[in-house]
């Protein structure tokens, strides 16, 4: 019986990452929210390989765990095995420390841990050319506008393959050629082994390029294949904070350009900074300097004034929060008004129509249909029904300084200006409260409760007229 063919990923994550002069090792750093890792196994795994290894050396501790908790949040199902490179002399030995893994395979498609803005289908024509051509190599080669630092791809006379020379030992000639290693390749693994038993330090760091493998299977007689793609941007690498800022920029236009193709009006595309994840429907209209972040859901119709902030919350349709408004893991229904300068912390929930406005914080509450938080209020662990009027500086006092305790406000309640309630405490439908009141006692259904001194007038005692 003839085998199937077998594919894996091999990522390659070992290197220090010197030019980013962080603590952070480089394939934690965030490019859109998820570190750049992420965006990486996430491509690999919707190739659906048998299995993907992931090379670790500089912080590997901290990237193996980082990854592997958050390897089921990413929808990652392929078995994923670490290997450890301990002697960190180029992208060529963390392939040799993997060749266990490797060995285990007919065809491995090798990615540099630093590149995520790479796209699923680029990886797919490349494994498809790979076997269509029975290559026993194959590289995605990008022109770029500035080639500067990557590795060129030099070509024969007659346009086939020859070899790739790295940056730092190109010639003049060499630097002029536009053609770049992207950093992405499809092996034949066997001729992968044997061709990396024959690397040999090269360059001012004495490392063994895995870049070099290619002229080493070409000398074997195997098809070598430069597969293009004119989409350069793809094979960014980052090297450095400035590459950094660069793939996050490239990541959100992509977002945006999306979102835009879906309906959604962005004042500013360039400057709305909204995660790959975020869901937005049609005619929701987002002005500039708004981040939606996360597992974020927006309905349509919805209006986002500047510098509103979203993460991880659930927005239905035709909501408009007003500028400077902040929510965080909570969930608002339709046609509620947020803002401006509200603040929704987490497990806030707002019922359909409901109004948060200026300077509010709510904390871990319900806010009934219809009801009105309006002004400069703190309302935390608390069930609010509905057709609630909550008047201006209204706070729950939740803390006693050892415990939380809960507010209940039943539907239809008014409450005055400048009320505290003192949880836990009740209040029952359709009661009033006076304005002023600290509540600390069940208050009935449709009665008023009051709890404030009576106003004294001395007189005489005010301030004296021309003193
Ligand atoms: C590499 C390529 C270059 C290509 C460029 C594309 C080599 C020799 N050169 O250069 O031709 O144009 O990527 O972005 O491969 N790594 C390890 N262990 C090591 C060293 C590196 O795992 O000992 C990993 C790094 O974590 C990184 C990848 O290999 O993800 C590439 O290493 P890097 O130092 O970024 O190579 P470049 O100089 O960018
Ligand atoms: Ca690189």
């Amino acid at each position: 019986m003839v085998a199937q063919k077998k594919r894996c990923v091999l990522i390659l994550a070992a290197g220090k990452g010197t030019r980013m002069k962080s603590s952070l090792p480089k394939p934690l750093h965030a490019v859109c929210g998820t570190p750049i890792l992420g965006h990486i196994l996430k491509a690999s795994q919707s190739l659906n390989p048998a299995a993907i290894g992931v090379v670790v050396g500089h912080g590997a501790q901290t990237v193996l765990q980082t990854v592997q908790d958050r390897l089921a949040d990413w929808g990652i199902s392929a078995p994923v095995e670490f290997i450890e490179q301990t002697d960190l002399s180029g992208s060529g030995s963390a392939v040799k420390a993997a060749s266990p893994f490797i060995q285990k395979f007919d065809t491995v498609l090798i990615l540099n841990g630093d590149t995520p803005l790479l796209k699923t289908q680029t990886l797919c024509e490349m494994l498809n050319t790979f076997e269509a051509q029975q290559a026993g190599a194959l590289v995605l080669g990008v022109t770029v506008p500035d080639p500067s630092g990557y590795g060129r791809i030099v070509r024969q006379a007659n346009g086939d393959f020859q070899k790739i020379v790295e940056d730092a030992d190109a010639d003049a000639e060499t630097k002029k050629i536009a053609e770049i290693n992207s950093g992405m390749y499809v092996f034949d693994s066997a001729l992968l082994q044997t061709a990396l038993q024959q690397l040999t330090p090269q360059g001012p760091k004495h490392e063994y390029y895995l870049t070099d493998t290619l002229a080493l299977i070409k000398a074997q007689n195997r098809r070598v294949v430069v597969f293009n793609s004119t989409d350069y941007k793809q094979a960014l690498g980052i090297n450095s904070k400035a590459q950094l800022a660069q793939a996050q920029q490239i990541m959100r236009s992509r977002v945006a350009q999306k979102l835009m193709d879906e309906g959604v009006t962005l004042l500013q595309p360039d400057q709305t900074y909204i995660d790959p994840e975020v869901k937005i429907g049609a005619d929701t209209v987002i002005c500039p300097g708004t981040y939606i972040l996360g597992e974020t859901v927006i309905g349509k119709n919805c209006v986002l004034e500047g510098g509103v902030y979203i993460k991880d919350s659930q927005i239905a349709d035709n909501v408009t929060l007003k500028m400077g408004t902040y929510v965080e893991e909570s969930t608002v229904a339709e046609n509620c008004q947020l803002g401006p300068y509200a603040h929704l912390r987490p497990k806030s929930v707002l019922c359909k129509g409901a109004k948060v406005g200026n300077y509010s914080e709510i904390k871990k509450a319900v806010i009934g249909e219809g009801s009105k938080v309006n002004h400069l209020s703190y309302i935390g662990d608390t069930q609010m029904g509905a057709g609630v009027n909550v008047g201006a500086g209204t706070i729950t006092c939740n803390y006693d300084g050892k415990n939380k305790h809960q507010t209940i406000i039943e539907d239809h309640v008014f409450i005055g200006s400048n009320v505290n309630f003192v949880a836990p405490v009740t209040v029952r439908e359709y009661a009033k409260i006076g304005a002023g009141s600290t509540i600390t006692k069940e208050v009935p259904a449709e009665s008023l409760g009051i709890a404030r001194a009576r106003q004294v007038v001395l007189e005489n005692k005010g301030v004296k007229k021309n003193d």
